[in-house]
């Protein structure tokens, strides 16, 4: 089984409220899009439950969504189908997609909201973005998002016990996460995800996921964007802060 599998049933919990409706999660890349004209063919290759996608769709693009986890494409299609919005949806993880899309094909690719360190260490990560910046067209941008690696390993080893309820769909959930730091950058690391959803009786039904990942250090990512042909215009990075965003045009 691909990792999210089960995740991706109760992955709502995991969403921020601010970004559940796709209209507001496409929006909070306005800056970017503003780059796009309103008919661009983009890419989001980690898609997730597809709040990106059909935000994207609802704007008019012309939309594909990727993902590695059939259940998240599942997702994806169904939700785009709920919002009548024309996503194509389709099971590839990374190294995959060239086999299902031609070189120099989209304006814009999306890998964002903490992806791209499930990528199997440098060489895994190396051959994902190569293959994201062969589907762009020259002059096309990868839109990436991801976590500041330096602050979450200097925390080490933790319990992350959300400090609110999660309510979707009628239902809290406590949203756990276990943070399992390697001595080692390049180790393998783990993230326990656990969503723990609590009825009217009292009664606690849990869904989790034991999430492989390799971190990587910004300069790294900087160096290896740059490797495959990909030149670096927009960069949010700050070690002070728990997110960035990086945008980079494929020369
Ligand atoms: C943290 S979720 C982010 C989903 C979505 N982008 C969002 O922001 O809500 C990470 C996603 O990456 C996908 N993923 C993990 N490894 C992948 C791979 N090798 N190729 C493509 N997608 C992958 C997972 O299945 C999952 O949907």
């Amino acid at each position: 089984m691909t990792g999210y599998d089960v995740l991706a049933e109760v992955y709502e919990w995991l969403i921020s409220d601010a970004k559940l409706p796709p209209a507001e999660f496409a929006a909070s890349f306005d800056d970017v899009l503003s780059l796009l004209p309103s008919n661009a063919h983009v890419l989001d290759c980690s898609c997730g439950t597809g709040q990106l996608a059909v935000g994207l769709a609802g704007r008019g693009m012309r939309v594909v969504a990727t993902d590695a986890s059939e259940a998240m494409v599942r997702r994806t299609a169904e939700l785009s189908e709920e919002f009548g919005a024309c996503v194509r949806a389709v099971r590839a993880n990374w190294e995959e997609l060239p086999d299902h899309f031609e070189d120099d094909t989209f304006d814009m690719v999306f890998c964002v909201g903490n992806s791209l360190h499930h990528a199997a260490g440098a060489t895994g990560r190396g051959a994902a973005l190569e293959s994201m910046s062969r589907l762009l067209r020259p002059g096309g941008r990868l839109v990436l998002t991801s976590r500041t690696w330096e602050l979450v390993r200097a925390r080490g080893s933790r319990l992350d016990i959300r400090d609110r309820l999660v309510r979707r769909n009628g239902r809290d959930a406590v949203v756990v996460y276990r943070w399992e730091i390697a001595p080692h950058w390049e180790d393998e690391h783990h993230i326990e995800i656990a969503i723990a959803q609590v009825d009217a009786t009292g009664l606690v039904l849990v869904r989790s996921e034991l999430l492989s990942c390799w971190p990587y250090r910004y300069e790294e990512l900087e160096v290896e964007l740059h490797r495959v042909g990909l030149r670096t215009e927009v960069s949010t990075f700050d070690l002070e802060a728990e997110n960035y965003m990086v945008v980079a045009s494929k020369v």
